[in-house]
């Protein structure tokens, strides 16, 4: 964090200096609400949570170099006392970020998020100085911690804004009010906490309306191929820039197609000129995740060539999303097991289709949590995609969801041993392991709760296994 006074700190947070000989010491070190992370100057930030509670890390946290501990009672060493950590850590944010006058660029979407805000700061960090979320931290306790991390240096402050009701993403932009916002889509993800698409495009939405108007430099960075996120527009006193591959969008692709490594390439057009990206990330997703982040970066003063060319060379920043391991033994392993939903199921089969080609491909895949009354229709038809798509054998893993996915790949008709419905993880990596041959492509895929990524780190160790056992 940006060096401030105990004293300061305690204003902006409405709290009561305890056990502080000197409240002129500074905080120097980051903010971090975990014992372990306390390095000299950090302020450590005391959680009750639901098995431990942080008051009790306090003399310990002192004892290893940190000013303060803002708590929710006093503790016996110094810290500075609210009714509220969390409030309290929002406020410290807002207090930090407004003292910066760092550019906010703040994003929200059903899915993307993450992968969209890895691939814009490796545009940004570019042009200047850029502090982000880190993996996806973005909800009221991550958000605040992020922006706690920027320093007088950075220029851009990324922001990953998630929701789960309306109200969410209202409060975290007070938080840390965003000049840029960016909406990705509107899909099903939550869509069972939400209740439907409608309400979620009005969560979502919540981002636009807080931005700063036009004159302000306030810009809504808009999907213009997403009928509920087009409609936005409406909502907001920001410049609207549009994204996609509709002809209407400012930033749009033309040209695009997937490499026969699973890799999107793509023409990209801005308002001030074009430039050709080919894509080190895998999945024709990635192409509206890649045109939001050129858009924001061009609003940001970036060219299109300078965009394109980082677009191009960025990489992946955060783990199990599709995932690419080529084995010794000439399997290829696609761990996508982040999370599911059944919009990004069908990017990675037909990610998976196109890496698959004159290749046999396995979909390995478990429940989309959080589908609500869509949740039978919806792996019925991911399964029946899968059939369409060619995809040469589905494994489905887990409980009941999973074998809505198998009989819908059965009644689309694959038969026989194309579909199976195996009961968990550990039985799809018996089968996997006794199955695979060189050659094969494999994705690995279900939401977060299912855990399959044990399937995939199952299967890449195997290949490495097999690889000393021929030698
Ligand atoms: N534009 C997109 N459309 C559909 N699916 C996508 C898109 N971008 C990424 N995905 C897929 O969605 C899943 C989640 O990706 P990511 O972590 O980037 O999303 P997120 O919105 O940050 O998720 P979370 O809500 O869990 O934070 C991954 O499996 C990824 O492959
Ligand atoms: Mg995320």
């Amino acid at each position: 964090m940006i060096a401030l006074s105990l004293a300061e700190i305690a204003a902006a947070v409405g709290g009561q200096t305890h056990d502080i000989p000197d409240s002129s010491v500074q905080v120097t070190g980051p903010v971090v609400r975990d014992s372990r992370e306390v390095v000299p100057g950090s302020l450590f930030a005391a959680f009750v949570g639901e098995r431990v509670d942080g008051h009790d890390y306090a003399p310990a946290v002192v004892e290893a170099g940190a000013a303060a501990v803002l708590a929710s009672r006093p503790v016996g060493v110094p810290a500075i006392v609210v009714d509220d950590v969390q409030t309290a850590l929002g406020a410290l944010a807002r207090h930090v970020v407004a003292r910066l006058g760092t550019t906010l660029v703040a994003l929200t979407g059903s899915a993307g998020k993450t992968s969209t805000k890895d691939l814009i700061a490796q545009v940004l960090q570019r042009k200047a100085p850029t502090v982000w979320t880190p993996g996806s931290l973005n909800n009221e306790i991550g958000l605040p911690l992020t922006a706690l991390s920027a320093t007088e240096e950075t220029r851009f402050l990324v922001l990953e804004m998630g929701a789960r009701g309306i109200g969410h993403i209202r409060y975290l932009a007070e938080l840390t009010p965003p000049k840029i916002g960016l909406v990705l889509n509107v899909g099903t993800a939550h869509i069972g906490e939400f209740g439907g698409r409608e309400q979620i495009a009005q969560a979502k939405g919540e981002l636009v309306e807080a931005l700063p108007p036009a004159e302000e430099g306030g810009a809504a960075i808009l999907n213009a191929d997403d009928p509920l996120v087009r409609a936005m527009a409406s909502r907001t006193k920001a410049k609207v820039v549009l994204f996609g591959e509709s002809d209407e969008a400012d930033v749009r692709a033309e040209n695009v197609r997937l490499t026969d490594t699973g890799q999107p390439a793509f023409s990209l057009h801005t308002p001030s000129g074009c430039s050709d990206v080919t894509m080190r990330l895998y999945g024709e997703h990635h192409v509206s995740n890649a045109l939001a982040a050129a858009a924001v970066a061009h609003e940001l003063g970036m060219s299109a060539e300078e965009i394109a060319t980082a677009l191009s060379e960025a990489g992946s920043l955060s783990r199990w999303r599709m995932e690419v391991t080529e084995r010794p033994d000439g399997v290829t392993i696609v761990n996508d097991a982040y999370n599911a939903n059944p919009e990004s199921m069908r990017a990675a089969l037909r990610a998976l289709a196109a890496m698959g080609q004159g290749r046999r491909t396995w979909a390995v895949l478990g429940k989309m949590a959080e589908l609500g009354d869509e949740a039978l229709a919806e792996h019925d038809a991911v399964g029946r995609l899968a059939v369409r798509l060619n995809v040469s054998k589905l494994v489905a893993v887990g409980g009941i969801e999973a074998s809505w996915l198998q009989l819908g790949a059965y009644n689309e008709g694959s038969w026989g041993e194309e579909s199976v419905h195996v009961s968990d993880a550990q039985a799809a990596i018996d089968l996997l392991r006794s199955e695979l041959r060189t050659g094969d492509v494999v994705l690995v895929k279900a939401s977060r709760s299912v855990g399959l990524e044990s399937v995939a780190q199952a299967l890449v160790e195997t290949g490495t296994e097999g690889e000393v056992a021929a030698r």
